[in-house]
C-alpha cells in the first residue's frame, strides 16, 4: 500500500519527505501508526524550530538596558517582615484552603534527561532515612496543610491535586500512584493530565525518526500547561469545585510548601491575580533566571541574557539589584488561567532547547549522536507574567524552601545528596529549635552546630515526617528537652509512643 498521494505530496512540499523514507518497510500497524502521528503544521512547525535554533546558537540577546529590578511595593519578604505580618498572611491563607478555594498544581511532564533515570521523577528516592520518594512527600504536606486549615477552622476540607504529565510520565505515575493507594488521599481529588508533544527537529528543520515508523517527540515545555488546561477541561473541573487560587510548582523541588499558606495569603491579601515565589541570587553569576521588569513588564530573565556587568550590580543599600532568582513556584488565579489559556497563549514565546537525539539514518541505522543535533521547542510557565494585571513576588529563604533535583550524583550541584543534606539539615534546625537534643551510640551529646551551609550532612539525621509537622511547627510537645539517637525519624508512630511515654 502506498501512502496517500495526497499525504506524499503535503510532505514533500513541506521539506518532509524523508519521514517516508522507510514506507516501504513498515507493517499496516505502522503505517497508520505515522500517519496518524503527523501532526497538522508540521512544516510551518520545522521551519520555525530551524530559525529559532539558529538564533540560539549565534550571539544571545542582551536585556541589560531595558531591565529594572522589582518595584520594592510589589515584593513581600519573609525575612523581611515581621512575625504579625507573617502570621496574617498564614492565616488568611489557612483560612482561603479550609474553604475549599485552593488547589495545587504540579508540573511534572518533564524527561529528566540529566537525572538519568528512566521513570518520573516524582518517583525518585534521594535516599532518606524513611526512604520516601518526592511524591509520598509531596502528598503528605497537602494531608498535613489540609489538616491544620481544617484544625484552625472546624472543618474538613480537601485540596485537589492537578499533575500535568506528558506520554513519558502518564503511565507510570498513574501506576505508582494506584500500588501506593494514592498515599492515602481521597483519589477522586488527585487529576492527572496530559500536555501535549512537539516534533524534535534537525539544525536544517527535518522533523527527526527515531524509528522508521516513528518521529521523534518531546513535550512541549512545562508552559504547555495553558493548552493543556484547555484540552483537558481542567478549568472547568476547577471551577466546578470552587477553586479560585492554585499554586503550580515543579516536581523537583524536595523543599517546596505545597498550598504554602503564607504564600497564598500573601498574594490573596494583595489582590493578586498572579505571583512569584523567589530566593535570593546565591552569588552573580548564579545560572537562574531572575524576575524583573523589562520595558515596564514583568518577565523572568535567563542568566544568558544579562551580561556579567548587570548581574554583579549592587543595590546603594547593597545586595545584588537583580537578585530576585525564580524559583518556579507560582500563585495564580482561575480567572488569569482562564484569560491566559483563552486568550493570550498563542502569544507565549517558544524557548530553544538544543538536545541529543537518537534517529534512524539514511540506511536505517539507529545513532545515538555524540553531539547534540535536534531542537526541541519549549513554551515556559513563568513566560505569563506580562498578562497579569495585578503581579507581586514573595521572597523566600533558599535553605527553607529550594533545592531542587536536577543532576545525577556526579554533578556537584543540586543532586540527590544535595537534594537529601537540605531536607535532612532544614529538619534538625526544626528539632534544634523544639528543644530537641541528640545523642550518639554512647549516649554522649552530639555537639550542634546551627549554622549549616545547606550542603553538607548536619552533625545528626533527624527526618520529621509532614504527617507531623508542615513547616517545623508543633514540635516542642515531642521533642523538648528530650534526647534522640541518630538517625531518628519522627512519623506517626513515633508520635504516638511519644505521648504515651
Ligand atoms: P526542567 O526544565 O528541569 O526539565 O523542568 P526536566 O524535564 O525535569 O529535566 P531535564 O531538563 O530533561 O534534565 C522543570 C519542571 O517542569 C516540568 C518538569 O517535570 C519539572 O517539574 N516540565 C518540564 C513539564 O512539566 N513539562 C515539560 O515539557 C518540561
Amino acid at each position: 500500500m502506498d501512502p496517500p498521494e495526497e499525504v506524499r505530496a503535503r510532505l514533500e512540499r513541506c521539506g518532509q519527505g524523508h519521514l517516508l523514507r522507510f514506507w516501504a518497510e513498515l507493517g499496516p500497524e505502522q503505517r497508520r501508526a505515522l500517519l496518524a502521528a503527523l501532526p497538522p503544521g508540521l512544516g510551518e512547525h520545522c521551519r520555525l524550530a530551524a530559525a529559532a535554533g539558529a538564533r540560539q546558537r549565534g550571539p544571545p540577546e542582551r536585556l541589560d538596558g531595558r531591565m529594572e529590578p522589582l518595584p520594592a511595593e510589589l515584593l513581600g519578604s519573609a525575612r523581611r517582615s515581621g512575625p504579625a505580618a507573617l502570621q496574617r498572611w498564614e492565616a488568611e491563607g489557612l483560612y482561603q484552603i479550609s474553604q475549599n478555594k485552593v488547589a495545587v498544581l504540579l508540573l511534572a511532564g518533564g524527561q529528566g534527561t540529566r537525572l538519568g533515570v528512566s521513570y518520573p521523577k516524582g518517583m525518585y528516592n534521594v535516599g532518606l532515612p524513611s526512604g520516601k520518594n518526592l511524591y509520598q512527600i509531596q502528598a503528605e504536606r497537602i494531608r498535613k496543610v489540609e489538616q491544620l486549615a481544617g484544625q484552625r477552622h472546624r472543618c474538613k476540607c480537601a485540596i485537589p491535586w492537578y499533575i500535568m504529565t506528558s506520554e513519558f510520565t502518564l503511565g507510570p505515575t498513574e501506576e505508582f500512584f494506584v500500588q501506593h493507594n494514592y498515599f492515602n488521599l481521597d483519589r477522586s481529588n488527585v487529576i492527572m493530565f496530559e500536555q501535549r508533544m512537539l516534533p524534535a527537529v534537525t539544525f536544517d528543520g527535518k522533523a527527526i525518526l527515531e524509528e522508521k515508523g516513528k518521529i521523534a517527540m518531546a513535550p512541549d515545555g512545562n508552559g504547555g500547561l495553558y493548552r493543556a488546561l484547555v484540552d483537558n477541561k481542567i478549568l472547568d473541573d476547577m471551577k466546578q469545585r470552587g477553586i479560585q487560587y492554585v499554586h503550580v510548582y515543579c516536581v523537583d523541588n524536595i523543599l517546596v510548601k505545597m498550598a504554602d499558606p503564607v504564600f497564598i495569603g500573601f498574594c490573596v491579601s494583595k489582590g493578586a491575580d498572579c505571583g512569584a515565589k523567589v530566593v535570593e541570587k546565591a552569588y552573580p553569576t548564579e545560572p537562574v533566571g531572575v524576575v524583573c521588569c523589562v520595558d515596564g513588564v514583568y518577565q523572568v530573565v535567563e542568566y544568558s541574557e544579562v551580561s556579567p556587568e548587570t548581574a554583579q550590580q549592587q543595590r546603594p543599600e547593597g545586595g545584588l539589584m537583580f537578585s530576585a532568582g525564580n524559583i518556579c513556584n507560582h500563585f495564580f488565579t482561575v480567572d488569569f488561567l482562564e484569560i491566559v489559556a483563552q486568550k493570550c497563549e498563542p502569544q507565549l514565546k517558544h524557548h530553544v532547547a538544543i538536545k541529543k537525539v537518537p534517529y534512524i539514518d539514511k540506511e536505517g541505522n539507529l545513532v545515538k549522536p555524540l553531539k547534540p543535533n535536534g531542537i526541541k521547542l519549549e513554551k515556559f510557565v513563568f513566560d505569563v507574567f506580562q498578562f497579569s494585571k495585578n503581579f507581586v513576588a514573595f521572597e523566600v529563604l533558599r535553605e527553607e524552601e529550594f533545592s531542587p533535583l536536577k543532576n545525577a550524583d556526579t554533578a556537584d550541584k543540586d543532586t540527590p545528596t544535595t537534594a537529601r543534606q537540605a531536607l535532612l539539615a532544614q529538619h534538625y534546625r526544626w528539632a534544634l529549635k523544639a528543644g530537641a537534643r541528640f545523642v550518639d551510640e554512647n549516649g554522649c551529646r552530639i555537639p550542634e552546630k546551627l549554622s549549616l551551609s545547606g550542603t553538607e550532612d548536619p552533625p545528626a539525621v533527624c527526618e520529621i515526617s509532614p504527617l507531623v509537622s508542615y513547616f517545623g511547627e508543633g514540635l516542642e510537645v515531642y521533642m523538648k528537652n528530650k534526647d534522640f539517637p541518630s538517625p531518628f525519624v519522627l512519623d506517626e508512630t513515633k508520635v504516638e509512643m511519644l505521648e504515651n511515654s
